[in-house]
């Protein structure tokens, strides 16, 4: 019903993705899209739209506000109300303007580390201290650790969780969720939780639970931040949203919205509600191919001698330790082999290297090869 082994051809698109390595032969795969045409519901939506011809300044209409409203209730089991919502044109600007509404002068910004980069240059955008947390591997997951996060609470305002985590790929548990808001309590942190990839859990025994699901304390201090973007293959449609309980720190952030915050561009708007309304099934038979893709990613790295990836629960981003093949360039290494992945330093740890698996079998089967061939020869 849904072919997600059908090449098309980006080139020319205007694709961050493609375009990078235009007339070389390298396989694209860092950023964080997928090569995958959206649902049809979506594209058929779009057309419509743009049929009308006028597009002029827009709002969210009711029945994509109903729409997210039951899609948290329904998937993730959060019962939110639609006045909590506050529509951003991406989730990037969302954790900078985190940063602006939620902290004083002086005070810290904790992130985990690594992280997706944006959460590194937030802080110091927004003129606050960066304080990291490792994330660490525990039973073959990346978690956070703990006994740091109370150490850094202390000087800190803000905490910047990434859940799913980007590059990590763990879904925190109850559990992990409930710990950090522990500390979170203590320290009178606010906890903003980017939780863009909640839609893509790999995993077929976990949950995504929202971080303002797991209590009413929880909920009272923190942001959710969502978006259809990664799910459905939109982010060029810019339409995010925050889920924020407390109406003071709502307000903040609306006050550090204003004036410089873009309204979400309509054919987002328009392209969320169809999403929401028809998309379903079209994700999960999209999750069935990723977790296609990712069984063979763990499979290449099986017979790669000392590389490694840990228990990797969602995203199509494979966080993958390159540390045993004595890598100086592991990027350029890879590159000229054919495969154009992420530089781990971006993210805050040069020995790894992050695979965007978010395309065709055959596209990623030969980016593997590549890689294998690379591997074995450089081992000699
Ligand atoms: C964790 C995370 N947050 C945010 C984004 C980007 O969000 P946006 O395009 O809505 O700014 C990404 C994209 O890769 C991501 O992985």
């Amino acid at each position: 019903m849904f072919d997600f082994d059908k090449e098309i051809d980006r080139s020319n698109t205007m694709s961050l993705k493609w375009d990078k390595y235009k007339g070389q032969d390298v396989l694209p795969m860092w950023v964080a899209d997928t090569d995958f045409r959206s649902p049809e519901c979506v594209i058929e939506a779009l057309g419509k739209r743009v049929e009308h011809g006028i597009f002029g300044y827009s709002r969210p209409s009711p029945r994509l506000i109903e729409l997210i409203v039951n899609r948290l209730a329904e998937r993730y089991g959060w019962q939110i109300d639609p006045s909590w919502l506050v529509f951003l044109p991406g989730v990037v600007p969302g954790l900078n303007l985190a940063c602006r509404a939620w902290t004083a002068p002086g005070r810290g910004v904790i992130t985990p580390k690594p992280v997706y980069y944006p959460f590194l240059l937030a802080p110091g955008i927004n003129d606050r201290p960066l304080l990291n947390v490792p994330m660490v591997e525990q039973d073959g997951r990346w978690v956070l650790d703990l006994e740091e996060l109370e150490l850094q609470a202390a000087g800190a305002d803000l905490l910047l969780l990434c859940h799913p985590h980007n590059p990590g790929g763990t879904a925190f548990t109850r559990d992990e969720l409930l710990a950090i808001q522990a500390i979170a309590e203590r320290h009178d942190l606010v906890v903003c939780s980017d939780e863009i990839h909640c839609d893509l859990i790999l995993d077929k025994n976990v949950r995504h639970l929202p971080y303002g699901a797991i209590s009413p304390e929880a909920a009272d201090r923190c942001a959710v931040m969502m978006a259809p973007s990664k799910t459905f293959n939109i982010a060029g449609l810019c339409c995010s949203f925050a889920v924020i309980p407390n109406e003071r720190l709502r307000f903040r952030l609306q006050q550090a919205m204003r004036g410089i915050c873009a309204d979400v561009n309509l054919l987002g708007f328009v392209a969320a509600e169809a999403a929401y309304e028809g998309g379903d099934s079209w994700l999960e038979a999209q999750l069935d191919y990723l977790r296609g893709n990712l069984a063979l990613i763990e499979e290449a790295v099986a017979r790669w001698p000392g590389v490694n990836l840990a228990r990797h629960q969602a995203t199509y981003l494979a966080w993958i330790d390159v540390a045993a093949l004595g890598l100086d360039n592991p990027i350029a290494f890879f590159e000229q082999a054919g495969v154009g992945l992420s530089p781990g330093a971006q993210f805050g740890n040069g020995q790894f290297v992050r695979l965007n698996f978010g395309c065709t079998r055959a596209t990623l089967r030969e980016a593997l090869d590549r890689m294998e061939r690379a591997i074995l020869a450089h081992q000699g």
